[in-house]
């Protein structure tokens, strides 16, 4: 085998400015863990281009390769539970935040952190769902714990153009429930339209001003992935026993609120984690986004490009101007 490799490399230079190029580097470097895997597809998430970036609180110390996905073929194993040559993929844990990531042709990860590739997936596939679409499956898979189905009423859905939201979108549309899709981009009508929004609601509409403690209520349910006010609003906005799902903070990490949702509306808050997610649960998830999940748009939600055109997507998605998924291609 090949000991060298391409990966995205992220350096600080002395002015506290961090750059990124694609390097050759040795396997020898990479961490040591169990399972070591051919990557054939990562994708971009926003903690990722906050990696690429410098963000310290994603990522300690560099020079440093991000990625947090990564989909490929076990090229060896000291793991029972896996064989060379098998497909899998990784999400979260520590990978591509202090762990060599998913921007290389290689990683090397402990076997509890590899998920093997569901049946019905390809490896590209599970790529443009990510860790984006995978958290839109965990929140749509709490909604539906919690008891929310297409009878309650309709599911507003943040951030409705981003990764975790288009997915969000598609998902839920296809599992029979109306989605009010909620974005900063009115262009983007048609395509929320596309992925089965049934109403496409201007992010200043959901954004409440007005200090009252209940707004009329709206929704059964909320897939929120930006915070801020805009969660705040969406708490407001709920029916009676509604529930909104919280991953993210694209508007703001502060959630200024007050306990009248929550006291007399029975309203709930549900966080949402992709990282430390179980074994358990991250297999039936991966499952459902396989097989009655599957997008029928999964394609077209998705734009791949080459390791060499990831630093200028990285830019896009911090000033977020990317529509859906990208797809980074590792493998030729
Ligand atoms: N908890 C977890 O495990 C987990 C996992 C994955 C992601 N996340 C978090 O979820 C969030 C979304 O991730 P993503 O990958 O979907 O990011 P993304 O692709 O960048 O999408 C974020 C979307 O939010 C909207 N937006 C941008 N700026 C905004 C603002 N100032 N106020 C309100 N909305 C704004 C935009 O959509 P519109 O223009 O359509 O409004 C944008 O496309 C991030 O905070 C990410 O860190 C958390």
């Amino acid at each position: 085998m090949d000991k060298t490799f391409r990966a995205l490399w992220v350096t600080e230079q002395s002015n506290q400015t961090f750059s990124r190029q694609i390097v050759q580097r040795d396997i020898d470097s990479l961490p040591p863990g169990e399972v070591l895997i051919r990557v054939h597809y990562s994708s971009l998430n926003y903690k990722d281009a906050l990696s690429a970036s410098g963000n310290r609180g994603v990522t300690r110390n560099y020079p440093h390769t991000p990625g947090i996905d990564a989909a490929g073929i076990v090229a060896e194993s000291q793991s029972p539970a896996f064989k060379a040559g098998a497909p899998v993929l990784v999400t979260g844990y520590d990978l591509g935040m202090n762990t060599s990531g998913g921007y290389a042709e290689y990683i090397r990860v402990p076997a509890d952190w590899v998920v093997p590739l569901p049946d019905g997936l390809s490896l590209r596939e599970s790529m443009i769902y990510g860790t984006a679409g995978f958290t839109a499956a965990l929140s749509v898979y709490q909604l539906q714990k919690h008891d929310i189905t297409p009878e309650s009423g309709k599911i507003a859905v943040t951030g409705a153009t981003g990764g975790v939201g288009s997915v969000a979108v598609g998902i839920l549309a296809q599992a029979g429930y109306e989605v009010a899709a909620v974005t900063g981009k009115p262009e983007a009508g048609d395509f929320l339209r596309g992925l089965g929004a049934g109403e496409v609601i201007g992010r200043e509409e959901v954004d409440d001003q007005s200090g009252r403690a209940f707004l009329k209520a709206r929704f059964a349910g909320a897939v929120d992935t930006v915070g801020g006010n805009i969660l705040a609003t969406l708490l407001k906005s709920l029916h009676y026993g509604g529930v909104a799902t919280c991953c993210g903070l694209v508007q703001s990490s502060q959630l200024n609120t007050t306990v009248f949702p929550f006291i007399l509306k029975s309203v709930s808050l549900i966080g949402i984690d992709s990282v430390q997610c179980s074994q358990e649960v991250r297999r039936l998830v991966w499952n459902k986004l396989a097989t009655g999940w599957k997008l029928e748009q999964l394609e077209e939600l998705s734009r791949e490009c080459t390791l060499e055109e990831l630093p200028d997507r990285i830019d896009r998605i911090l000033e977020g101007k990317l529509k859906g998924r990208t797809l980074v291609r590792l493998a030729s």
